[in-house]
């Protein structure tokens, strides 16, 4: 095949060199801008899996590659003046020059002709005498640009302003230095990738950036305020800009996000950057150009393959690839843009949050790379949790927390799940045994379903309520049970479904009216929930009222109950979501309309319940902190306004949920997808939170509460097959300390003692 490589990046040479291995009779001319050894940028980093794909692929560049490797195992955070070094990382890093130098070479060696300092235009006609145009043309690619539509691309410019400079110091310890200037704060990311060179990337907000007022100095005055910023890293080195053609301020950069839906159009292939790209601060640039390089190469020689069926292929491989490292880059990328609500931390939280911050490293990760460091932060989980009581050096799960005058005995929560098994709102044997087996199976508190407070307030027939002395009774029966046999404590989840109401039970179809019997439903505004239920009644005052009380009087019988803890379910399109929600509630009176107006009804009501509710005993909030709808529904940031709202009137605790308050919601799933929505409700509104949604692993929560990012973790699905949930995980975590039914003691012991054999037959067959 006759092949133009479109710029001499990573992408273009490397892919280069593996099509003339895998077939020396390919011309392959490269194109590149620059003239040799001018180059943008120090050094990258590769991880050793990108060093074991790239021997594979050419075993002799991959050995001058690694000659000139530089090591390093620590990461260096410095924060309010403490430095925290944790080990174990295993970075690699080279410079960005030698690397291309190493490539070029190795590209001649085996036939490429190399042209520089040639400015490739996509309207020259001259391409279409190639077979194939290779556009590694980088991340402002020209050729993807030509055509954008063909290419379906979609870039999303980020908000932080950097610079990427270099240094001749020498850091020891990938090192993230944060400086708080009298405008803000600042930080840099430096790793060292040459004996005597560092990489030198100087980040910030945009606000902060033209506070300084570096949107107004030369390039020269720029690095100097740099330097001065972070002269105790730089011990007297200075820093240096090699991008040097760019004028001004132009030097700092916002970073594109670049995805593409079609790699290819016409005889068009886009490779590395062009294609795609993922923030700096996850350093995978590279990794992925050579990683595209390699797979296009070997799909465009595999025998039999239409030039379509090897496009299908790359694209499909490949693309996975990056959407997994785009994922991770993005959280990345939002936790230095949202760095302010981690800067109250304490500098070992910070330092735990930052390391965590992608969700590709876990707890458990932590402990591989560096079990003492991570020891550490487990030493000051419960120090903290125990109000300075305790040393123990255990998985923040097992971690205590104290709500008012209730503490629970560990951070793990039965989610509330209906279980629509009640006759006439009456709980029964069915609700003894699912709520008593899930309090033995040592979750520190087990959530009861949406128990409605009146019979109109039910979703099904088959909903628990809390309005008469049988009800009472039964739950009472319940609680006693719990308490008498088991260290959880048990919160009652008090609901009205509002437009969601007189449906079938959960297993009978979602939200579908009932065939008959079906009674009148009332919301914040006449809407139905979907065309097949009932329009509801908009409420009147008078009818606010009466709901008002009914939850009041419920929260009174909670009393009677003995429960330790009442929540109000606000969430996900019930009667008080309804209001909270702008989907669902178009009144235009002092209910309808602002934040401030929507969140009336359900602060009073939950205002009276509090007042109801004995002043020692905590009260919690299940909210929905989006509506999956963009800016038309409820935003997280609104979320954060709404936790503080029913913080004001007293809750406790935000159980953090989200959507379900409409029928067209867009969610977007994955693991531990509704965390970062308690994240922000957390740090930015400093206040407890319960995070839920997929978390099914201890590792998940025992990264979410060590990073800060809830401080109670719920798990609903996995209990429903599981009860014994909490106990199993102490048991795979080797952890003794916590409440085993003396009835399961034996069981318990067993389980500790094979699940151990099992992991060190694990770690040998490793070795
Ligand atoms: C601040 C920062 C830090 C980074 N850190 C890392 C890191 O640590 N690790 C990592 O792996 N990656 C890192 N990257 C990303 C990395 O630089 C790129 O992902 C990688 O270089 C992509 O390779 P590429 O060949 O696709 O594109 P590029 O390296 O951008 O190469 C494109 C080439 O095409 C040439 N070119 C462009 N247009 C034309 C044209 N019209 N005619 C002729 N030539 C043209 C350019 O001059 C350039 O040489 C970082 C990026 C930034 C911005
Ligand atoms: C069968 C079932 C019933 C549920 N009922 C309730 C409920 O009564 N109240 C509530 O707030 N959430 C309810 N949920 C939502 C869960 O509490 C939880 O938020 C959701 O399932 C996500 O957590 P998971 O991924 O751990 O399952 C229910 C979920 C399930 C699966």
């Amino acid at each position: 095949m006759k092949i133009a490589c479109i710029g001499g990046g990573p992408a273009g040479l490397y892919f280069a060199i593996s099509m003339k291995l895998r077939d020396p009779a390919h011309e392959i001319e490269i194109f590149e801008r620059n003239p040799p050894g001018v180059t943008f940028g120090w050094g990258v980093v590769f991880s050793d899996q990108t060093v074991e794909n790239i021997t594979k692929n050419d075993p002799v560049s991959a050995e001058a590659i690694t000659d000139e490797l530089a090591h390093w195992d620590d990461i260096d955070v410095h924060v309010h003046g403490e430095t925290i070094t944790s080990g174990g990382h295993g970075f690699i890093g080279i410079g960005r020059k030698r690397l291309l130098e190493i490539l070029q070479n190795r590209a001649r060696e085996l036939g490429v002709t190399l042209h520089f300092g040639i400015e490739c235009d996509p309207a020259n006609p001259a391409w279409r005498n190639y077979d194939l145009v290779i556009a590694s043309d980088g991340l402002n690619s020209r050729f993807r640009s030509a055509t954008p539509e063909a290419f379906g691309v979609d870039v999303d410019v980020r908000k932080n302003k950097f610079v990427w400079l270099g240094t001749n110091k020498a850091f020891d310890a990938f090192t993230f230095a944060f400086e708080e200037t009298e405008h803000g704060w600042i930080w840099a990311h430096a790793y060292r990738f040459a004996p005597d060179f560092s990489t030198f990337i100087v980040e910030c907000s945009d606000e902060v950036w033209r506070a300084i007022g570096f949107d107004r100095m030369s390039q020269e005055e720029s690095i100097a305020k740099c330097e001065q910023l972070f002269a105790k890293y730089l011990d007297g080195h200075k820093l240096q800009s090699n991008a040097a053609h760019l004028r001004g301020s132009a030097a700092w950069l916002n970073f594109p996000r670049v995805k593409c839906e079609r790699w290819s159009s016409g005889n068009v292939i886009l490779l590395g950057d062009a294609a795609h790209t993922a923030h700096f601060s996850i350093g995978s640039g590279t990794k992925l150009a050579l990683e595209d390089a390699i797979k296009l190469a070997e799909v465009l020689n595999r025998d039999g393959l239409s030039l379509a069926a090897a496009m299908d292929e790359y694209v499909a491989e490949r693309n996975l690839e990056v959407l997994k490292l785009q994922n991770s880059a993005r959280n990345s990328t939002e936790w230095f843009e949202t760095l302010e609500r981690y800067l109250h931390f304490e500098p070992l939280q910070f330092a735990y949050s930052l390391l965590t911050r992608s969700q590709r490293i876990s707890h458990e990760n932590l402990r591989l790379r560096d079990r003492e460091w991570l020891e550490g932060v487990e030493r000051w989980f419960w120090k903290r949790a125990t109000e300075g009581k305790s040393n123990k050096t255990a998985p923040p799960m097992f971690a205590p927390l104290k709500l008012r005058d209730m503490t629970v005995e560990n951070r793990i929560t039965v989610s509330p799940m209906a279980m629509y098994s009640a006759v006439d709102g009456v709980p029964n044997d069915f609700h003894f045994v699912h709520l008593g087996e899930r309090a033995l199976g040592g979750a520190g508190l087990v959530f009861t379903e949406m128990t409605c407070v009146s019979p109109e307030g039910r979703i099904s027939p088959g909903c628990t309520g809390l309005w008469n002395d049988e009800q009472v009774a039964a739950w009472q029966r319940i609680v006693d049970f719990v308490h008498a046999n088991s260290k959880a404590k048990i919160c009652l989840q008090l609901g009205h479904s509002g437009a969601k109401g007189s449906t079938k039970l959960g297993w009978e179809g979602n939200d579908l009216p009932l065939d008959d019997g079906n009674w009148p439903v009332m919301s914040a505004s006449d809407l139905a929930w979907s065309p097949v239920n009932q329009v509801p009644r908009a409420m009147t005052r008078a009818d606010m009222d009466a709901v008002r009380d009914q939850f009041v009087a419920a929260t009174r019988m909670a009393i009677d109950c003995g429960f330790d803890m009442v929540e109000l379910h606000a969430a996900h399109g019930y009667l008080l979501s309804s209001f909270i929600t702008p989907l669902q509630n178009k009144r235009t009176d002092d209910y309808g309309g602002s934040l401030e107006n929507r969140l009336r009804y359900p602060l009073e009501v939950f205002a009276a319940m509090r007042a109801a509710w004995p002043s020692d005993r905590p009260m919690s909030v299940r909210i929905s902190a989006t509506d999956w709808a963009g800016e038309d529904g409820v935003t997280p940031d609104e979320a954060v306004q709404i936790g503080e709202a029913f913080a004001h009137e007293g809750a406790d605790l935000i159980d953090v949920s989200a959507g379900q308050t409409w029928t067209d919601q867009q969610p977007v799933y994955g693991r531990m997808f509704q965390t970062p929505f308690s994240d922000r409700i957390r740090n930015e509104g400093r206040l407890a939170t319960m995070a839920v949604g997929n978390i099914y692993e201890p590792d998940h929560a025992n990264s979410i509460l060590a990073a800060g990012r809830a401080d109670l973790v719920a798990l609903a699905r996995p209990h429903l097959v599981d009860p014994m949930w909490t106990l199993r995980a102490a048991a795979q975590l080797d952890y003794r300390d916590i409440h085993i039914p003396p009835q399961y003691l034996n069981g318990m012991s067993q389980l500790a003692r094979n699940l151990k054999r099992e992991a060190e037959m694990a770690a040998a067959l490793r070795v």
